[in-house]
């Protein structure tokens, strides 16, 4: 048992995680006495885990790919957003044993876009969003929470974002993802949560060509940091805000939880964690 706060971040694989750079950093600067680590957890292993962690003094998690959804059901205390949602990124352990799960993705997400686009308005017009996948559910959350009038949501799956207008409401009207392009005149907001344009992997095809100038666009991928997508948005007088922040300012609720200072999302954080 140490004698300061552990803390880390779980998942399957997972030495791609940005996680264990960005709390390092953040530990260093506060000169907090404390650590973050990087923890491989497959599947079968993660009940134990997460039950054995806080006896090695662990007081919380970050949670990523695959068992976003599973923690779920291993939490004691789940936050409404994580339960609207249905996925948590963020666990507390109590010093009651209990295990508190939050989701603070949507919360990351609308904080990168209000501090790369500070004239943004939720409530300029609509959002349209491509994608449904989990990155697309909490930042539809929290589209819907900022007051967004409306969300034009388009999925290559088309039943995939039906049943996240099931979930989520009558305020998100779907279109095909071929006919998308002809619903950028209408958005004020456009959202790529999908994986398309990360580097080694398949280009977003979608033409720009409709988009408003007054439009403020933002893309979850963040590998490369100026996607094509950002740039052909940039090239039509839009805002753009790349997708590193979102991963950044998610990480603050925890870090704030688990070491009891909230941290600050600046360029010196940005370039720690893409050295
Ligand atoms: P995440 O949790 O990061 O959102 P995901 O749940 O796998 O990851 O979702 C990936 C998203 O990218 C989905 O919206 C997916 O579309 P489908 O639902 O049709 O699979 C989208 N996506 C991935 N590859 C795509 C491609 N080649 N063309 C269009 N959309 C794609």
């Amino acid at each position: 048992m140490t004698n300061f706060p552990r803390a880390g971040v779980i998942g399957n694989p997972i030495s791609h995680s940005l996680s264990p750079k960005l709390h390092g950093h953040w530990l260093r600067r506060y000169g907090i006495a404390g650590s973050y680590e990087a923890i491989q957890v497959k599947e079968d292993a993660l009940q134990d885990t997460l039950r054995s962690l806080p006896e090695q003094g662990f007081v919380g998690l970050n949670v990523t790919l695959p068992h976003k959804v599973a923690v779920m059901q291993l939490a004691d205390q789940l936050t409404d957003r994580a339960t609207l949602i249905g996925a948590a990124n963020t666990l507390t352990f109590k010093d009651d044993g209990r295990i508190f799960a939050d989701n603070t993705d949507g919360y990351g997400f609308l904080e990168n876009l209000r501090q790369g686009a500070p004239g943004w308005d939720a409530k300029a017009g609509p959002a349209l969003v491509f994608g449904a996948g989990g990155a697309a559910r909490a930042i539809i959350v929290s589209l819907i929470e900022a007051g967004v009038p409306e969300i034009i949501l388009t999925n290559r799956t088309r039943p995939k974002a039906e049943a996240l207008r099931a979930d989520f409401g009558a305020r998100i009207r779907i279109v095909d993802w071929v006919q998308s392009g002809t619903m950028l005149s209408d958005a004020a907001t456009v959202v790529n949560t999908t994986s398309l344009g990360m580097r080694g992997g398949q280009e977003f095809r979608v033409s720009l060509d409709g988009l408003r100038s007054s439009a403020v666009v933002t893309d979850i991928v963040y590998n490369p940091l100026r996607t094509k997508f950002l740039d052909a948005a940039a090239e039509k007088g839009c805002t753009t805000v790349d997708g590193l922040g979102m991963l950044l300012h998610q990480g603050v609720p925890g870090f704030e939880r688990w070491f009891g200072k909230r941290p600050e999302v600046d360029d010196d954080l940005r370039r720690a964690v893409l050295a």
